[in-house]
């Protein structure tokens, strides 16, 4: 395994663990999952020097945690253990009341990275932050992040706290590359981190997926990547993963992750939906592709353009009337 620096403690693996999967409804994966599977793929995701495990109060409304903290055991100290504030009325004590529960539900003294799960549209983050900077001289908190924040809002975050905002959790893979217009560049040249959340397009980057076999769970049946029309228009994308994981002797998912990585201030979290899967998705950071395969990606993620908007709109509305 590899790991990223930062000044954390632990490390942070430039391969995580994302759990929105355990106890979820809308992934679907069933009871057997949450009561087994999960807790076998983050002991096994341990044993293999992970240290960067993601949930989310909002995660299976809570159960997310719980597996995860239950799966951990004693081994909850050792890791970097990240969890999410749903900003829903963020005033400064309901921020330190759900810290509280949080860690209660994952069983842990401190929280090593708190997130803010989306920026509020209404409420600015001088509210929240003075709640993270509460939490943080009391030791309940480690280091502050954000989600799903541009440019701006992570830097008015950061300017808020009064001292590091180490992470923004956002969606980064070859099929989605906005970070790289600026946060990036940003985190690059500070020292900051970027968490790349969905690194295998939840699974289309597998290449297991087409216009006959769609996956059939409410978390892809709503997500416009995964229209038949959509699924076809990657299939150059996945023939080029299919390319280079050949010749690295890997699969497509694991070549889509070495991808995401190769950027210095980027760690991924791709969930899993069996040991199998996990332990593909650790050895993926000790690939290195060359300078020509990895632009051959790029170039062909370039030119991967799927359906959007009101087309994607009605494309889901028909799929919901032929999805098995
Ligand atoms: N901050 C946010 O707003 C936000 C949003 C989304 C996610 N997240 C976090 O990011 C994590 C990961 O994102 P994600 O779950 O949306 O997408 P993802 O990691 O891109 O995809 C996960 C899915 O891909 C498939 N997969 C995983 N490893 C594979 C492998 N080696 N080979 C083939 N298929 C594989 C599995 O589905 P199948 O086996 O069923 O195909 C798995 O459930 C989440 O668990 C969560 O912690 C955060």
């Amino acid at each position: 395994m590899q790991y990223l620096s930062a000044g954390a403690n632990p490390q942070i693996s430039r391969i995580g663990l994302g759990t929105w999967q355990f106890g979820s409804r809308e992934w679907g994966y069933g009871q057997p999952y949450a009561e087994r599977e999960a807790r076998a793929i983050v002991r096994r995701a341990l044993e293999l020097g992970v240290t960067l495990f993601d949930t989310a109060e909002i995660y299976g409304l809570g159960r997310s945690e719980r597996i995860l903290g239950q799966a951990l055991g004693e081994d909850r100290e050792r890791v970097f253990l990240a969890t999410k504030l749903f900003p829903l009325l963020p005033v400064a004590p309901v921020v330190e009341q759900r810290a509280v529960a949080s860690a209660n539900r994952l069983g842990v003294r401190r929280l090593d990275l708190y997130q803010v799960h989306q920026p509020n549209p209404v409420i600015r983050d001088g509210t929240i932050m003075r709640g993270m900077r509460a939490l943080q001289r009391v030791g309940l908190v480690g280091e502050v992040g954000v989600s799903n924040y541009s440019l701006a809002r992570w830097q008015a975050a950061e300017q808020a706290l009064g001292q590091r905002v180490l992470t923004n959790q956002v969606s980064y893979s070859l099929v989605s590359r906005s970070p790289e217009r600026d946060l990036l560049p940003f985190a690059e040249s500070t020292g900051h981190v970027v968490i790349a959340y969905s690194p295998l397009a939840q699974g289309l980057l597998s290449g297991r997926y087409d216009r006959a076999h769609r996956p059939a769970n409410r978390v892809r049946a709503l997500s416009s990547l995964f229209l038949p029309e959509n699924l076809e228009r990657s299939g150059e994308l996945i023939a080029t993963l299919r390319e280079v994981a050949g010749a690295h002797s890997v699969t497509p998912a694991q070549i889509a992750l070495a991808w995401v990585i190769r950027r210095p201030a980027v760690v991924a979290i791709p969930g899993a939906s069996s040991v199998e899967q996990l332990e593909s998705n650790v050895a993926a950071a000790s690939i290195e592709l060359t300078d020509g395969e990895y632009q051959a990606l790029s170039a062909a993620a370039g030119r991967f353009r799927p359906v959007s908007g009101p087309a994607a709109l009605l494309g889901r509305i028909r799929a919901r009337f032929t999805l098995a």
